[in-house]
């Protein structure tokens, strides 16, 4: 039977954690880091005092893939170090999944960033370069302060660009993005798409009145149109569906079903680029039911090594269809970009019209 397949107790409202750790538990080359104690490297050369967080985290992920029973796993420890990292977890009240998964990337992140010592902030502007080679630069500052394995697989860039309705100088601001929250399109009634959403999010957006920016060139305050490009996309692209109406102080909830492909979603048409590799496969969701507050977490995630759909309901994990994986609860969705060399496979194979064979023959 496969691994991994090992529920979390619930210590009382923690589903919301439950659920995201299962959903990085299924998250292949995360799962592999910690499985292969590559972490340990990288807390080794790093001179933080607390490494706990990133400890108990890989020793769980640990404990799910190695167990040969399939009782279910207390995160008791772990949530001890989550709390410390973020005080707010404190507790057993009922949390946000995607404001979670936020916390303990970036407290991971921190315990295991190659960077030990950091640059001192220098105010080097590259509004002179052309947007690719600014974006390029952006990203080498961004990873000479900021350099991990999860940055390495969750990080990616957006691309906002400016222009001026008055003289059309374009400016451009490179930021790095850990998920795209989503808006949910209204689409009269019934179901929307993950396109739609991605449309809404990156759709030109008019600056005018109180928020009008100031213009580069103009040097005056102007009615501009802002748009967001993805400039760089990340190995696993989390997307985040703005269901509620605010995290922290949930009012109210959109059960909109939003229809997302499991396989090929292309993002293409998002590119800064349009010839960059953007292409996702789904691998794992976190499922919100119910009402605001009142809800309950579960994930449905792809085993990595059979290729099968579980539903994980803290200490349950029981088989599911891949038919059933979409549902208007979809709260947080988890994508994979496949591996290069996937692809490699598939021509070697002889899957493709073109084969890797074929390049070395005569
Ligand atoms: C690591 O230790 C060195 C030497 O004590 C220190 O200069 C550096 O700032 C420390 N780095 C971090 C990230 O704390
Ligand atoms: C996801 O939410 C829906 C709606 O409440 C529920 O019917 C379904 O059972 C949930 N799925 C899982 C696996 O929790
Ligand atoms: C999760 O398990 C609980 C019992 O522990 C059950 O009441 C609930 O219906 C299950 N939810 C889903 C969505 O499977």
């Amino acid at each position: 039977i496969a691994q991994g397949l090992v529920g979390l107790r619930n210590l009382g409202n923690t589903c919301f954690m439950n659920s995201i750790l299962q959903c990085l538990s299924n998250t292949q080359s995360l799962r592999d880091y910690c499985l292969h104690n590559s972490h340990r490297r990288d807390l080794n050369n790093n001179n933080h005092t607390n490494t706990a967080l990133m400890e108990e985290f890989a020793k769980l992920i640990q404990t799910m893939w190695t167990s040969s029973s399939s009782e279910a796993v207390s995160p008791s420890e772990f949530k001890t170090q989550i709390q410390r990292f973020a005080p707010r977890f404190v507790g057993y009240n009922q949390q946000d999944a995607q404001e979670f998964l936020r916390f303990l990337l970036d407290g991971l992140h921190n315990e295991v960033n190659r960077v030990t010592v950091r640059p001192r902030g220098n105010m080097e502007d590259f509004d002179h370069l052309p947007d690719e080679e600014k974006g390029k630069k952006m990203w080498a500052k961004y990873l000479e302060r900021e350099d991990s394995k999860i940055v390495d697989l969750f990080v990616g860039q957006l691309k906002s660009s400016l222009t001026c309705s008055e003289c059309g100088y374009c400016s451009t601001v490179f930021d790095p993005f850990w998920d795209l929250s989503l808006p949910i399109a209204k689409k009269g009634y019934g179901e929307v798409s993950l396109m739609d959403c991605m449309r809404l999010f990156t759709k030109e957006d008019v600056l005018d009145g109180d928020e009008k920016p100031t213009c580069y060139r103009c040097k005056a305050r102007r009615r501009c149109t802002k748009k967001f490009t993805v400039q760089k996309f990340p190995k696993i692209l989390v997307l985040h569906l703005k269901r509620f109406s605010e995290a922290r102080i949930r009012t109210s909830k959109l059960s909109t079903f939003v229809n997302f492909p499991m396989k090929d979603l292309d993002l293409r048409e998002f590119a800064s680029d349009r010839s960059s590799s953007a292409v996702y496969n789904l691998y794992a969701v976190s499922n919100h039911s119910g009402t605001t507050m009142g809800g309950h977490y579960t994930a449905y995630c792809c085993n990595p090594e059979n290729g099968e759909w579980y539903t994980y309901n803290d200490s349950r994990v029981t088989p599911m269809s891949a038919s059933q994986v979409r549902s208007s609860d979809a709260y947080v969705l988890f994508y994979e970009r496949p591996a290069a060399r996937h692809c490699l496979e598939a021509m070697i194979d002889g899957g493709g019209a073109w084969s890797a064979r074929n390049a070395f023959s005569n």
